[in-house]
């Protein structure tokens, strides 16, 4: 099999391509032939070396894939060779061939594409358990999203129009377009703009229920500030710790100098909460998903969304993917093709 290993943590170079045996999946696992692996920016803050749940170099990253079953293990209910399915693998996706525990497998529709569907598991997952699980997303709320161009960014704005909700999202401005186009109400460039005023002069100042940060440093506060009362604030990463091709010890002091503290009193005052989410860490709490991979799919059948598939790169050629999201040159999903 051919598999892409970060051999040691710094920019996109780093990521090598390596031929190996192929696997034989052990007791409760499938092997799966890879159709298309996702690139998510969690992958890239993995080979920068700042993301912690990272394992040690070297190692092969990737979260999630699309293919065809070709070997099964012994105790695997409910699936068989030639399934078409999707998965989440918990690093080990950027891979031609991979095994997986069958609880991380989820049939795919056959009409569903690899690209589709190496585009749900992580994206649309964490948007589901962000909005839909921890954040109670209902019609009348006002979400504010921010990247909302990226890959988590766009599933979590198919959700929110799926329910109805109100949409703020922050982009880079060349991005607004397409934006408008695939639903988003209040396109905000936070890069030139100061989003937090922006937001309070739509609302009238009363802010909005729901904010999806990815972002951190100074915006800890500033969307917390930005929440009205019974808001929920859910943090799902920290950019601000990156700032360039390389890992920063300097910008990662000084973000994590910026943490600020929420103590349950003021959150009792202001009646707010404080949520955060990682995917990594619902690794043993499969069957929770699987009810929501459930309402994603039927959505997808029901021709109520599909993910925007940006860029497909070879396989060979990952080094060229991450850069294009450090580039912030993505709208939705990149993805790998062996
Ligand atoms: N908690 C979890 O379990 C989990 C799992 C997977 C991913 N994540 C996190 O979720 C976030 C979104 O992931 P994704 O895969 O959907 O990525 P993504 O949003 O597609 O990432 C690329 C985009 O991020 C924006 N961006 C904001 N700050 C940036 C910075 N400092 N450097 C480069 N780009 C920056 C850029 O768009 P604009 O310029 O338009 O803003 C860029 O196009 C990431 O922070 C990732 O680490 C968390």
């Amino acid at each position: 099999m051919k598999q892409i290993w970060i051999s040691k943590n710094g920019p996109p170079e780093v990521l090598r391509l390596q031929e190996m045996p192929d696997p034989i999946p052990r007791s409760g696992e499938v092997r799966l032939r890879v159709q298309a692996a996702g690139v998510c920016y969690a992958d890239v803050a993995g080979r920068l070396g700042i993301y912690a749940d990272a394992p040690r170099t070297p190692y092969v990253p990737g979260y999630e894939v699309a293919g065809v079953i070709d070997v099964i293990g012994q105790g695997v209910p409910n699936l068989k060779e030639g399934d078409t399915a999707v998965a989440l693998t918990r690093f080990g996706g950027y891979s031609d061939v991979v095994c997986v525990p069958y609880k991380q497998v989820y049939k795919r529709l056959e009409w569903m594409t690899p690209e589709d569907g190496a585009a749900l598991p992580v994206n649309y997952l964490m948007a589901y358990q962000m909005l839909m699980v921890m954040g109670s997303l209902h019609p009348e709320d006002k979400v504010l999203i921010h990247s909302v161009a990226g890959g988590v960014g766009l599933a979590a704005l198919d959700i929110c129009r799926i329910i109805g909700a109100e949409t703020f999202g922050t982009a880079s401005p060349e991005k607004h377009d397409f934006l408008r186009e695939r639903g988003l109400d209040h396109p905000i460039d936070y890069r030139n703009r100061d989003y937090e005023r922006v937001v309070n002069d739509l609302t009238a100042g009363k802010g909005v229920q729901i904010i999806l940060d990815r972002l951190g440093g100074k915006n800890w506060l500033k969307n917390y500030r930005l929440l009205m009362p019974t808001g929920r604030l859910i943090f799902f990463g920290v950019s601000a710790m990156e700032n360039g091709k390389k890992r920063s010890r300097w910008q990662m002091l000084k973000t994590k100098l910026q943490v600020p503290i929420y103590t349950p009193f003021k959150l009792m005052d202001d009646n707010k909460g404080v949520l955060g989410i990682n995917l990594g860490q619902m690794w043993d709490h499969a069957e929770l998903q699987r009810d929501w991979m459930q309402q994603i799919v039927a959505w997808y059948d029901e021709a109520l969304f599909r993910p925007h598939i940006d860029r497909v790169f070879r396989l060979d050629d990952a080094a060229a993917a991450h850069l294009y999201l450090q580039e912030r040159k993505n709208l939705g999903k990149v993805l790998l093709k062996p």
